[in-house]
């Protein structure tokens, strides 16, 4: 069990859950003419995220860890700030954008870690979670330059 990792997949743990809050925020507060496409997105995105969210918990104890699990901690952990009463299309895809991009910086600072610890299949997971997001991120980047 290694401390460090096991603390940098906690705060990533707490990063989605954030996530996962923000997007249902957006998914029941959009407005404007995108309601219908965004409404759809952001359900598939939370979705998503909760199956994510799973998997790091899991991850973390299958290593020996204890995973993060109540609000209070996911708050004072959180690197992705809480998004409160943001409703415009623009203004939620935004925000999506660099709660992604966050997510993304902390996978790659999880797995380069878990690389030098040797553990390839926590590299494994946060490969595959980076390559799902940057997908999710060229959509959202598509639809911001109309
Ligand atoms: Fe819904």
């Amino acid at each position: 069990m290694n401390k460090n990792l096991i603390s940098e997949l906690n705060q990533l743990l707490a990063d989605f859950h954030i996530y996962y809050q923000n997007t249902r925020g957006f998914h029941w507060n959009i407005k404007g003419t995108s309601f219908f496409e965004l409404h759809v997105k952001f359900e598939e995105l939370y979705t998503e995220a909760l199956t994510n969210i799973d998997e790091i918990a899991e991850r973390i104890l299958t290593i020996g860890g204890k995973p993060l699990h109540t609000f209070e901690d996911y708050l004072a952990t959180s690197q992705i700030s809480a998004a409160k009463d943001v409703s415009k299309d623009r203004d939620c895809v935004e925000t999506l954008v660099k709660n992604i991009e966050s997510l993304i910086s902390q996978e790659n600072k999880v797995k380069d870690l878990a690389s030098d610890l040797g553990d390839n299949e926590t590299e494994d997971m946060m490969i595959g979670l980076v390559n799902l997001q940057q997908k999710t991120l060229w959509m959202f980047n598509s639809w911001l330059s109309n």
